[in-house]
């Protein structure tokens, strides 16, 4: 049988000091490669300029939820993402932004995921059906994305008179691979007057996304269900009580579709990575799975008696956190464990760094999913979905996708690695793989 280097694909993290041209060039291939290797030794580490690259627990903590909890996303962030998705929930400041965050929040209440799994297991089990009856060599990093593409078709944009499944699915398609240009890194250090990658390229597709929005809004709108089938149904209920003007519904519709697309579908491709490379792993959690629904769809309830397959979603998003790295500008002057953090400076959260960080982690580079199923880590050691008044609102929904899509898959078939190299992360917008993620699947 042929022996596997069991430690899972790492990221290369500069090594070196990184001058602001090379830092202005690689930044925007992959923003791994900037980000200083001291980071996965040492939990706070001083970058260069005003930077502040934050590791340690209670230093995040204390700034995402503490004292520093209103510091404003960084500016760069709304430069780069707002061409995209306007001033929705994951942009806007102050007033604006506590406005939507309380309106949208019953929307992603754990009542609804039900109706959500629902959805969610019929594309796993079409999924599941497709991979069983064509074995052999699949590049899962394209089946995720195109499995969370679908739900997303079927719980916003379903059930249209109006405009087609094939309208939107091209509109998508179009939207998301513009989006896949976008890099945080593409405006940082560069001079304003510098033509960048998105400057240059037509915005037709955001223009093309927002009419379909617009129009598949107004018409469920007009519909006007008695009781709510989808995530769309969900988000017009929110409205009945709190109305916002029409452009930022578009602009929030537009911002559930982004931050819940890639994120998931890497979390997915990295999963399925895992468990081909950890097949004793992958049996007992098929066996979970089959042991909680033999056949038939994956039921959100189903989900709380499969205990190893939430750890093993926990441990894909520690090593392949999606959202890798974000940033915060401080609003205010501030000492923290000593550390003086000047206003104006820029506070950056290299999770993944932190996720692997040799201080806090035994075995940091290894999986490990067991390390979820003891008492809870320390607060501020895990944030794949960011921490305080601006964590992921989406988080239980993202963890029902890619369980319940896992879940039907992994009852019907099994992953093992090929001769195919594979492929390292790499972060532009979110943290994908570098190249196709060929695995061989065959019936299980
Ligand atoms: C594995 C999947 C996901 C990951 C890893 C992830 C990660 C994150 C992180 C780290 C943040 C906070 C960023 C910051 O503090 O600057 C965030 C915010 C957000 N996420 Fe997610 N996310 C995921 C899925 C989703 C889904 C499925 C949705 C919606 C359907 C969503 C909607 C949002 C929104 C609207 C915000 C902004 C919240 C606010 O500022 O109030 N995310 N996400």
């Amino acid at each position: 049988m042929k022996q596997f280097d069991v430690t899972p694909v790492s990221a290369r993290l500069a090594e070196k000091p990184v001058s602001l041209i090379q830092f202005a060039r690689s930044a925007g291939r992959n923003m791994l490669e900037v980000i200083p290797a001291e980071t996965l030794r040492e939990t706070y580490v001083r970058g260069p300029l005003n930077i502040h690259y934050i590791c340690d627990p209670e230093m995040i903590t204390e700034l995402l939820v503490g004292q520093g909890r209103s510091f404003p996303k960084a500016k760069f962030t709304k430069d780069i993402i707002g061409s995209a998705v306007g001033n929705g929930l994951i942009l806007s400041e102050g007033d604006k932004w506590r406005q939507q965050r309380r309106r949208y929040s019953p929307l992603f209440a754990a009542r609804n995921l039900p109706v959500m799994a629902r959805h969610f297991a019929e594309t796993g089990t079409e999924v599941a059906e497709s991979l069983a009856e064509h074995p052999g060599p699949v590049d899962m990093a394209q089946v995720a994305p195109a499995s969370t593409l679908t739900n997303i078709s079927r719980v916003i944009f379903s059930g249209n008179k109006e405009v087609s499944s094939e309208q939107i699915r091209v509109g998508l398609i179009a939207y998301f691979n513009y989006i896949s240009d976008l890099s945080l890194f593409d405006l940082m250090g560069l001079p304003k007057w510098l033509p960048r990658k998105k400057w240059l390229s037509s915005k037709a597709p955001v223009t093309t996304m927002r009419d379909l929005a617009r129009q598949v809004i107004e018409q469920r709108r007009a519909e006007n269900r008695a009781e709510p089938l989808d995530f769309l149904d969900f988000m017009i209920e929110a409205l009945k009580t709190d109305f916002e003007d029409k452009e930022t519904t578009v602009d929030n519709l537009l911002t559930f579709v982004v931050a819940g697309h890639e994120t998931s579908a890497n979390a997915l491709a990295w999963g399925y990575y895992l468990l081909a490379l950890n097949p004793d792993m992958q049996n007992r959690i098929r066996t979970e799975i089959r042991s909680a629904r033999p056949d038939g769809l994956i039921e959100f309830s189903d989900l709380e008696a499969m205990p190893l397959l939430r750890a093993h979603v926990k441990e894909t998003l520690r090593l392949y956190p999606s959202a890798a790295f974000f940033a915060r500008d401080a609003a205010d002057s501030v000492e923290i464990k000593g550390v003086k953090i000047e206003k104006g400076d820029a506070l950056f959260y290299p999770v993944y760094s932190l996720h692997r960080n040799q201080k806090l982690w035994d075995e940091p580079d290894q999986y490990r999913p067991e390390r979820f199923m003891g008492p809870a880590l320390p607060r501020g050691q895990y944030i794949p979905f960011g921490d305080g008044p601006r964590i992921c609102i989406g988080a239980q929904y993202a963890e029902t996708e890619i369980m319940v899509l896992m879940a039907s898959v992994l009852r019907r078939v099994n992953f093992s690695l090929g001769d195919a190299p594979m492929p390292e992360p790499v972060l532009t917008f979110t943290m994908r793989t570098s190249g196709p993620l060929i695995l061989e699947v065959e019936q299980a």
